[in-house]
């Protein structure tokens, strides 16, 4: 065998490779179904957006006026209630003014255009589970980590409808050699062991608990609010899916009917050559 079919294996099997390394994180993906029907979804997810992220993390690859139509945002209201950039006007890019040398002096880094960010990490799953496992940790300097992405430069910008996550030690059925829960011999109750942060992670509990009373919403409703924000980012990512998909369906149904005359022509033809 030489080296340019070797060569082209190994390229061929490439891809398998990159879809492989992608289920790689330090803790599972929450799954999160978008539904970029769900205009009011949208909605919300813009609005949160534009409060709470805008101002480090521009969309530049979207425009106010393409977002404000597609989602079914009047104009007016787009401009007045949700666009806080004086400057920008409803066909302007969604930028933002912060600079490169600034972010990297406050953070340490630089605040990512999220415009694309779901296409990136494959899927709006990592972004869901990102914005829900913030947690209090004195070390770093802004105070919080992340149990997915580990000393993140990046304050928790929603811990006041959030409230504050500690990572905490709990108290879980303990396993016996064979992989089964041990329970106490009469009363037949699980025995319960401690553990703490990578061990919980592996046997499928969370390893953080909310502080009671720091956050403004319910963790149900916490989770619709990053679900509306990961569905938005799902939009902005490609804005066009829904338009294809519609599209799509008619392109198939033409091919359809094209196929029965294609056929009919095609019988012609072999009748002919017979
Ligand atoms: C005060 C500035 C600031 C605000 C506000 C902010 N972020 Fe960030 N964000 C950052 C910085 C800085 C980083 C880079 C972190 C790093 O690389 O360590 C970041 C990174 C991210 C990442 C990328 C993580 C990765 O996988 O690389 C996502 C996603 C994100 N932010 C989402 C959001 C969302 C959603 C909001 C609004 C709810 C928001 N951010 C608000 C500063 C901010």
């Amino acid at each position: 065998m030489n080296v340019k079919k070797m060569l082209l294996a190994v390229l061929i099997f490439l891809p398998s490779l990159a879809v492989a390394a992608g289920g790689d994180t330090p803790i599972p993906l929450d799954a999160m179904e978008p539904n970029l029907k769900d205009q009011a979804s949208l909605q919300r997810g813009a609005k949160t957006y534009l409060n709470y992220c805008m101002g480090c993390h521009s969309l530049k690859y979207q425009r106010y006026q393409r977002t404000a139509d597609d989602l079914g945002i009047p104009v007016d209201l787009m401009m007045e209630h949700m666009v806080f950039d004086s400057s920008a006007q409803i066909g302007s890019l969604m930028e933002n003014s912060m600079s490169v040398d600034n972010a990297k002096q406050w953070f340490g880094s630089v605040p990512p255009d999220l415009t694309m960010y779901t296409m990136l990490k494959g899927g709006p799953d990592y972004f869901y589970t990102y914005m829900r496992v913030f947690y209090e940790d004195k070390t770093r300097p802004l105070g919080v980590n992340n149990l997915l992405y580990e000393n993140v430069a990046m304050p928790h910008p929603l811990v006041e409808l959030q409230g504050i996550q500690r990572k905490v030690c709990k108290e879980i059925p303990k396993l016996a050699a064979n992989g089964g829960e041990m329970r106490t011999p009469l009363a037949g109750d699980p025995i319960l062991v401690e553990q703490c942060g990578d061990e919980l992670i592996q046997r499928g509990f969370s390893p953080l608990e909310l502080v009671e009373g720091t956050g403004a919403l319910t963790p149900e409703e916490y989770d619709q609010v990053i679900y509306d924000l990961a569905n938005f980012l799902h939009y902005t990512a490609d804005p066009s899916r829904l338009e294809r998909e519609r599209i799509g369906i008619y392109v198939l149904l033409f091919l359809a009917f094209f196929f029965v005359f294609t056929w009919l022509l095609g019988r012609e033809y072999t009748k002919e050559s017979h």
